[in-house]
């Protein structure tokens, strides 16, 4: 029997992958998208959405939301006047909104597949060779079920996994990465993270209102190194001495010794040895691209150092009509990324003009407060020799942010000292997330300081930090 031909096959569901499928079947070409049984539910079904949806961004906002739900009742109803007492959480209950949010968005990818015509293939893909200009890519299903397919492109969107450590053995039960770390079945008593990156801050959050004593070791000495300076300094100062998590920086884990009852983590500092006693362990120490098993070598398909593949700044790869986005290539790990990268793939096969632009990716931690960001920070200023300005507003001047109750952080517009162009935007705040779409469309735009200094914000509303940062820039503040 012939193998099913398709114009374009995309390797792997997640957001890069799902985002451009859809976008290729939008354009008309015959799509198929490969999907394994990583993320099964229950039945076996393959489920859509990869990290994302299952074990990442979504689930873990589910309970952040939760957890701030519960800091709120214990912690800040008081200044409002509103006594809530014996006010209690089920851990249950919550890991089981979460699950059905991940089912409801998988089951929705699915819908979306129907919709736009994209046909699921169910297995593991991986590249068998080519015959003229067609790719061929074996599907190994269930059940030893395997078919072969062709395909004239391939989007290699596969993503990426979390990276463990020598001598600590993840079995998501009692030492987790994200998989595990998302569906304990209790509030751990004293939980111990490695890495105070965007999943162990995210994560230690939402355990720390939870009630857990959380340790977090950080191998580097700086805090927050890739944000703003000003930024990391605020967030250290907000995590640890208003809300308690411990975090150590420059640790070196010498090491990890699982008891019946607890978990015993030996690590050194520049001041000697410590140890660390905790009943669960999160490792949030970065993630691997997922490129084992891809059949790259059958195909000479390049990969760098890391085990990415290689791509060109439009994600082409070393070979003719093979395209790889999101996780699985160079760049920040992160889903709107990808996203971005599979409708312009798409749209470059359709020969029309895809573009990203790399320089306007926003960041965003979710934590209370969120910090999110776009562009330059000062340090990277500094550093490229570039003259700016900046104009920073705490929350603190903010009507809104008065009367809703949360005056933590600021918001900095740094501007080219030249020209005004806004080089970055640093928040950390209440709903940082949401506000820094602003600063993200004004600098697609190009738009200078005195651009947003000039737009006219709703009042009262968060945004007007930004509308006040903007004019601090040229030392103009209105309400500072
Ligand atoms: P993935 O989402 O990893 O999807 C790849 C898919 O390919 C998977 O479904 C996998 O099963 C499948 N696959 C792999 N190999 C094969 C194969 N050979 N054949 C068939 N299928 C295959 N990013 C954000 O932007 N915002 C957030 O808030 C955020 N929060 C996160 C929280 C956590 C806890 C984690 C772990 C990550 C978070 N991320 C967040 C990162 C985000 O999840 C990833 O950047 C994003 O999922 C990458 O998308 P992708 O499509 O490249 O890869
Ligand atoms: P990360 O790269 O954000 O942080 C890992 C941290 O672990 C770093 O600070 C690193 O210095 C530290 N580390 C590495 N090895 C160590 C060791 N041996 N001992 C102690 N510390 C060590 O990675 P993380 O948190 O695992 O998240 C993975 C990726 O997932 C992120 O880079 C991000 O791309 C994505 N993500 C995005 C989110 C968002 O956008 N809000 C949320 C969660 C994850």
């Amino acid at each position: 029997m012939a193998n099913k031909q398709f114009d374009v096959v995309v390797i792997g569901g997640g957001p890069g992958g799902y985002v451009a499928a859809i976008r290729a079947a939008q354009l008309g070409f015959a799509t198929a998208c490969i999907e394994s049984d990583a993320y099964a539910d229950p039945k076996g079904e393959v489920r859509l959405g990869g990290t994302c949806l299952n074990v990442g961004c979504i689930p873990s906002k589910a309970l952040l939301r939760s957890s701030e739900l519960f800091g709120e009742a214990t912690h800040d109803f008081l200044m409002h006047g509103i006594t809530a007492e014996g006010v209690k959480m089920d851990v249950g209950t919550m890991i089981r909104r979460k699950d059905n949010i991940v089912t409801q968005l998988t089951g929705g990818i699915r819908g979306l597949f129907k919709k736009n015509k994209v046909t699921l293939l169910a297995g593991r893909g991986s590249f068998v060779g080519r015959d003229n200009d067609m790719w061929q890519i074996r599907v190994a299903g269930k059940d030893d079920a395997e078919e072969v397919v062709d395909a004239k492109h391939v989007i290699v969107a596969t993503g990426s996994s979390p990276r463990h450590l020598d001598g600590i053995p993840v079995d998501n039960k009692v030492i987790c990465d994200n998989v595990g770390a998302l569906s304990f079945d209790a509030v751990p008593k004293r939980l111990g993270v490695i890495g105070a990156g965007v999943i162990g801050l995210e994560l230690g959050s939402v355990w720390k209102r939870r009630g857990a004593d959380v340790t977090i070791l950080e191998a580097l000495p700086d805090f927050l190194a890739a944000a703003d300076p000003a930024v990391a300094k605020e967030a250290w100062k907000t995590f640890t001495q208003r809300q308690g998590l411990k975090i150590n920086l420059g640790v070196k884990i010498t090491s990890v010794k699982q008891g019946k009852k607890s978990i015993t983590i030996e690590y050194e500092t520049g001041d000697g040895g410590y140890t660390l006693e905790c009943d669960r362990l999160i490792v949030s120490v970065g993630r691997v691209p997922n490129t084992a098993g891809l059949g790259a070598d059958n195909i000479g398909l390049k990969l760098d150092g890391r085990g990415c593949v290689e791509v060109d700044h439009h994600c082409r790869t070393n070979l003719d009509n093979i395209w790889a986005v999101g996780d699985v290539i160079r760049g920040p790990m992160l889903a709107h990324k990808g996203m971005e990268e599979g409708v312009m793939v798409a749209e470059l096969i359709a020969g029309q003009a895809g573009h990203v632009n790399y320089d306007v990716i926003p960041w965003v931690i979710y934590t209370n407060p969120e910090i999110a960001w776009v562009g330059k920070t000062e340090t990277q200023l500094k550093n490229e020799g570039v003259e700016y300005r900046a104009g920073q507003i705490p929350f603190l001047a903010n009507g809104r942010a008065l009367g809703q109750g949360d005056t933590t952080g600021f918001i900095k517009v740094l501007a080219c000292a030249k020209t005004d162009t806004i080089l970055g935007v640093h928040i950390i705040g209440t709903a940082a997330s949401e506000l820094i779409a602003e600063a993200v469309v004004a600098m697609e735009f190009g738009a200078s300081s005195e651009d947003l200094a000039r737009t006219c914000h709703a009042h009262p509303s968060l945004s007007e930090v930004m509308h006040e940062a903007a004019l601090a820039v040229d030392k103009r503040p209105l309400h500072f």
